[in-house]
């Protein structure tokens, strides 16, 4: 058997996992995935490399030092390396136990590579905090504004549940819904806040095929009814007729599937002469009320049919399910589906949708998925 010592055995891992060589770092030992982390994986990747032999010592601090560095030669970097292979092998001088652990380490290597950067990965998204942005507009049990002026329903327990089932921080921070998506008239598109990183979730939207080629999805937490009607101040005083809009000023809120796009979609009705995009839904409301739109279309059940009058008939824009929206690069969508779906699974979140039901029943149905 020819002669093998440690201090090769470490020069060919080292080379073949790049840490001698400061370019030329996407080994198939990481799964080419090194990113800015390369030094720190790959000094830890040789404090595992030393375990796995057996090893007791710990890596001298020059030459972790000198691993973690981007700028250190080559050279120096084998000096150190040697120095520390040959006390290594007055550890452990058996070299049949070096042979072996040399071909388990070639057959495990990929995948220690693979669950370091797993565990790094994890280590970095558990320190890393994640705001979730939430409109004022849904006021439905969903998520409403309380009496006290903060936010409420069941979309707050439902994201505790799932970040800590993944081990995340998450905090809610409110705004507009026309930085997470917007139209204002115009081709609907993504906001500013949700592509600019303001935040990282847009909380509680309902997918379509246009959102969904801007933006990612999350499974669905909850369904919803999206059927829409205009509707128009008690008694219709402005006689308001959504077959004939020409001569009315229409009022939608900004962002929402409820937009002109959807009562003009494959119907000859003629446009409305002038259209008002609102942040949200009491906003919309106002509109009405102070007469700068004759109508407002909007999700039928949002609507107090106790102060307003539908008319004409209910179009439904979009079937509704409601989902987590964020940026198709976000890191988000590595783990809520498999959390949400462990919130599921446990029955955590069969108990938020009881919960909800007496604690926020009186603002509208609870809409759980089932399935
Ligand atoms: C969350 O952390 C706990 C304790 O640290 C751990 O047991 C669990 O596996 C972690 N879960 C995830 C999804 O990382
Ligand atoms: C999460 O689930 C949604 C809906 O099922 C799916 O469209 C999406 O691709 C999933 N995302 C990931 C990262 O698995």
């Amino acid at each position: 058997m020819a002669r093998l010592s440690i201090a090769f055995l470490i020069c060919f891992v080292a080379l073949c996992c790049g840490s001698l060589t400061v370019q030329g770092l996407d080994s198939p030992l990481f799964g080419g995935e090194l990113g800015q982390e390369r030094p720190l994986l790959r000094a830890i990747m040789l404090s595992r490399l030393v375990k796995e032999l057996g090893g007791t010592k710990d890596i001298p601090a020059p030459l972790s030092r000198g691993l973690m560095a981007e700028n250190v030669a080559p050279p120096v970097l084998r000096v150190l390396l040697n120095r520390f292979a040959s006390k290594l092998q007055q550890e452990q001088p058996d070299e049949n136990q070096l042979l072996r652990s040399i071909v388990l380490f070639r057959l495990v290597s990929e995948q220690i590579g693979k669950k370091i950067i797993e565990e790094f990965k994890n280590q970095v998204q558990s320190r890393r905090v994640y705001t979730f942005h939430h409109t004022f507009s849904w006021n439905t049990a969903l998520e409403y504004i309380d009496e006290n002026g903060e936010l409420s329903g069941f979309t707050l327990g439902l994201i505790d549940a799932v970040c800590e089932e993944a081990n995340r921080t998450c905090v809610s921070q409110y705004d507009v819904s026309k930085t997470c998506y917007t139209s204002q008239g115009e081709q609907p598109r993504a906001g500013e806040g949700i592509l600019g990183r303001q935040f990282d979730v847009c909380v509680n939207w309902v997918k379509s095929n246009e959102r969904e080629r801007a933006l990612a999805f999350t499974k669905p937490h909850w369904k919803d009814d999206l059927t829409s009607k205009f509707f128009v101040k008690s008694g219709n005083p402005g006689g308001f007729d959504p077959k004939d809009m020409s001569a009315s000023t229409v009022g939608f809120v900004d962002g929402w599937m409820c937009d002109e796009h959807c009562i003009l979609s494959g119907s000859d009705l003629a446009a409305p002469s002038a259209t008002k995009y609102y942040n949200d839904v009491s906003d919309l409301v106002k509109g009405l009320e102070d007469g700068e739109v004759d109508a407002f279309f909007l999700y039928a059940y949002l609507a107090d049919t106790s102060l307003y009058e539908a008319v004409g008939d209910a179009v439904v824009c979009n079937e509704g399910t409601v989902h987590m929206m964020t940026r198709k690069d976000s890191d988000v969508l590595e783990w809520w589906n498999d959390s949400l779906d462990r919130v599921i699974a446990s029955g955590k979140y069969y108990g938020l949708c009881n919960k909800a039901r007496s604690a926020y029943g009186s603002k509208g149905d609870i809409k759980c998925i089932t399935n």
